[in-house]
């Protein structure tokens, strides 16, 4: 098939070297010329795992333009992937998601699939009908299906390679959509789940809402297990085993980040709001993983009380395996104790500081960042600080104290080599 991919963002991108890898023509258009220049050329400017492996390998079957007449005329399919930020109110900004519709109007010359991937509220799919009506398309040229993604960064490109459902919304009276979305999605074995175009901008926002309060969940029991002396990770495995609970995302540390979780649930909340429904779980979730990162900060402060020591921070990003800095508590934490007067030796395999942290030194390697430092914060579990030499971080190390902000390192091992560890509810 002919397909259009409007956005290459990390969905975007994704999307279309999976789809380009099982067959398909991919066009993708975005408006700004640095980055099809960029694409064009075969760079890619986010670090994904795979990415830009799939890109290379299917390079034949995909394009890269700025020209949308280009893009949309040959097109069967157009998926839409374009961004939805948060606004102040905690709505999701739906401005380029709009923009793209207008544009595309222009060059309705066949019947086309418009296949909404962004992330948006209830009610926004049935809103995008409405556009293309108001710009005078005729509907007999197009169906609006919406197709919520599920990726996660870091294995984006196996999520969409291997998706666990591939969740399709569409309108009553829309009959051709789902044979075409099954071509579309040819060779990937996966259920499809059939509901409305509201149903499936629910299934992706419900998704993600119950993900972001298992972690709150298991952060919160974190606090409690302190208190009793219970390691949280126990815990985890102990309820995790029960097929009802599930053992994945209960990993407790300083909370969610990322640029899906902490906006996804703002606009849920948001949604629910405009209805007169008062979201109390969503709400308590959100307190609960802004308060984590305080929480660990106390432990800091208990720790290392004099805030003229130094501290090595290892991780930037908001998870191992991506650059993605966008929400990262591993940030807030250092801001707040660079604020403080703390020296902080900061390090990450992939992601940079951010501008307003560039005070913040940053080191090209985990142990050049520990040099003579008081203490280590573990604050992203990357694989590389799980396993570091820890003989010669205890060389490297002024101080003992190492402070577990994932959970991520095994207690035993770090207290045999001399160290103290706290962990988050260990
Ligand atoms: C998420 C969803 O998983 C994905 O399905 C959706 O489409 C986009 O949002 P992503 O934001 O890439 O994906 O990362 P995810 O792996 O879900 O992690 C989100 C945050 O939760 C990270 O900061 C991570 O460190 C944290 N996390 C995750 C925990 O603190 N504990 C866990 O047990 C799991």
């Amino acid at each position: 098939m002919n397909i259009c991919i409007i956005g290459t963002g990390y969905v975007g991108l994704t999307t279309a070297a999976v789809l380009a890898d099982i067959g398909h023509h991919v066009t993708c258009l975005d408006n700004d010329p640095n980055k099809i220049n960029s694409l064009q050329k075969g760079i890619i400017t986010i670090y994904e795992p795979d990415l830009e492996d799939y890109l290379k390998r299917n390079k034949t079957r995909l394009s890269f333009t700025l020209n949308m007449k280009q893009a949309i005329e040959p097109a069967e399919v157009i998926f839409i992937t374009v961004g939805t930020p948060s606004n102040d109110d905690g709505s999701p900004n739906l401005t380029y998601l709009f923009n793209a519709l207008d544009e595309l109007s222009k060059y309705m010359n066949s019947y086309k699939t418009i296949v909404i991937k962004s992330t948006v509220p209830p009610g926004t799919n049935i809103q995008c009908h409405q556009r293309l009506q108001q710009n005078g398309v005729n509907q007999e040229l197009y169906s609006i299906v919406s197709n919520p993604e599920f990726l996660r960064e870091g294995s984006a490109v196996y999520d969409s390679r291997n998706p666990d459902r591939i969740v399709i919304g569409k309108q009553k009276e829309d009959h051709k959509s789902i044979s075409i979305m099954k071509s579309v999605y040819e060779g990937i074995n996966a259920p499809f789940v059939v509901t409305s175009l509201s149903g499936a901008e629910m299934i992706k926002y419900a998704s993600n809402a119950f993900l972001a309060a298992k972690i709150s969940f298991i952060n919160e029991m974190a606090q409690i297990c302190d208190q009793y002396d219970v390691d949280v990770n126990d815990v985890a495995k102990g309820i995790g085993l029960d097929p009802r609970i599930g053992p994945h995302f209960l990993q407790a540390g300083i909370g969610y980040g990322g640029s899906c979780f902490p906006k996804d649930l703002q606009a849920l909340e948001f949604s629910a709001k405009k209805k007169n429904i008062h979201p109390h779980l969503l709400k308590a979730v959100q307190t609960v993983n802004h308060a984590q990162s305080d929480y660990f900060l106390k432990k800091v402060k208990e720790h290392f009380p004099n805030t003229l020591c130094t501290l090595a921070a290892l991780g930037i990003a908001f998870k191992p395996n991506t650059d993605d800095i966008r929400y990262s508590p591993a940030i807030k934490i250092m801001k707040e104790l660079h604020e403080k007067g703390y020296t902080i030796h900061s390090y990450d395999p992939k992601a940079t500081l951010p501008n307003e942290l560039k005070h913040i030194l940053q080191f090209r390697s985990p142990y050049e960042a520990m040099k003579n430092v008081n203490g280590l914060l573990i604050l992203t579990d990357w694989d590389e600080h799980k396993n570091l030499d820890w003989k010669k971080v205890k060389q490297f190390m002024k101080g003992q104290v190492i402070i577990d902000g994932r959970n991520c390192l095994d207690p035993d091992v770090i207290k045999q080599h001399g160290f103290t560890y706290i962990g988050v509810g260990r």
